[in-house]
């Protein structure tokens, strides 16, 4: 497998010991797993690896998830119009500020 362009960490919110513990599992996170993974094959959008992960400590801000090598965090992802505007930004090679965490 090459190494991916972008890699997208979607948090799951897991804690020490695997338990998901956290607004954003409860928000429904993990749904956006499959969804972005669909978006992206749909899109043609090679270079994209989609992860989860555990707790990014940004529970306030969640749900949230981070983009590197960019180092680009988002938070308030509220559903598919969200995914899909971060998505739009990766393939833009730009930003989508209406969920940026600065
Ligand atoms: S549970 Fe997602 S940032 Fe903490």
């Amino acid at each position: 497998m090459e190494k991916p362009k972008h890699h997208i960490f979607v948090c799951a919110s897991f804690r020490v010991g695997g338990a998901p513990k956290g607004i954003c599992e409860k928000k429904g996170s993990a749904d956006f797993l499959g969804y972005l993974e669909n978006e992206l094959i749909d899109r043609g959008l090679d270079g994209v690896l989609v992860s989860s992960t555990g707790c990014l400590k940004v529970c306030d801000r969640g749900p949230a998830m981070v983009i590197y090598p960019e180092n680009i965090w988002y938070g308030g992802i509220d559903g598919e119009d969200a995914l899909d505007e971060i998505i739009d930004a990766i393939e833009n090679e730009g930003v989508a500020d209406k969920y940026l965490i600065s």
